[in-house]
């Protein structure tokens, strides 16, 4: 295939990846692309670091298929433990979120006070704490694991008082940290943002990955020579390794994929 056309391919866990496709979608309107959920095993932010590279190897292979022409990680458990090694092993561009959320949030920050919440492996792996280092090693970071978000959204309690509860136990200890800053470090987290804002107030601002990784794919494809020119129409595929209807419910609306004509989610599995 004409190497301009060729889909971009993005993984995550589940359904959380949806928040950087709906960025690309914004960013880059030509490309198509390629979606993998891996819902059959989701979460990974509970999993090992084995385990974790293991499934990403896979997800790669999956999308190779489709003769993508760079893969984004877009998920942050596995962009903290998986991206060396899946750049070690692939030809193909892979671009993860882990410092496009750290540029976002460091860009953001006035008081250089940044809170970072995610799984218990990207907290863990203190990714976001040596990425912000790079680019601007005044930067405090104070960071929580928040195991319980990623079932609630696969689950779809966006808000409501179970969720607010959830929110309030794990963001008590970083409000008190007078951080100015929320690296939403889950590409789970911002379809829960109206309840960690409301938790944390207003003065905290939430940062994501979506947009800046979504430049940064920009920046990819046109070193590459391979940026769509907008004279085809893109298409979008939507691929899960399970039940295909729960991935349709509501929090994922704002896609194409739910959208006529632009291809429907199937069940694939590993
Ligand atoms: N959405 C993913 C992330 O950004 C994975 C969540 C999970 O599967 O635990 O970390």
């Amino acid at each position: 295939m004409n190497g301009v056309r060729r889909p971009i391919g993005v993984f995550d866990s589940g359904i959380g990846g949806l928040t950087v496709v709906k960025a690309l979608i914004e960013d880059l309107p030509s490309e198509s692309i390629i979606y993998f959920g891996d819902t059959a095993r989701v979460p990974y932010g509970t999993k090992s670091k084995s385990t974790i590279v293991r499934f990403s190897l896979e997800n790669v292979e999956f999308l190779l298929r489709f003769d993508v022409k760079c893969i984004v990680i877009a998920c942050n458990t596995s962009s903290s433990w998986a991206l060396p090694t899946l750049r070690k092993y692939f030809k193909v561009p892979i671009i993860g979120v882990i410092r496009p959320g750290a540029l976002a949030a460091v860009r953001q920050t006035r008081t250089k006070r940044v809170g970072v919440i995610g799984t218990n492996a990207t907290i863990k792996s203190l990714a976001y704490e040596m990425a912000i280092r790079r680019i601007d090693p005044r930067v405090k970071v104070f960071s929580q694991s928040c195991p319980l978000f990623v079932p609630l959204v696969e689950e779809g309690w966006l808000n409501g008082g179970i969720s607010r509860q959830i929110a309030n136990h794990y963001l008590t200890t970083l409000k008190r940290q007078r951080i100015d800053t929320l690296i939403l470090g889950c590409t789970h987290y911002p379809l829960l943002a109206p309840v960690i804002q409301e938790v944390l107030g207003s003065s905290t601002t939430l940062v994501d990955s979506a947009q800046q990784t979504a430049a940064e794919v920009r920046g990819v494809l046109m070193g590459a020579d391979t940026l769509c020119d907008g004279s085809a129409k893109p298409r979008y595929r939507f691929f899960v390794t399970d039940e295909p209807s729960h991935f349709n419910q509501p929090s994922c609306q704002p896609l194409p994929g739910s959208g006529d004509g632009c291809g429907r989610t199937r069940q694939f599995f590993q």
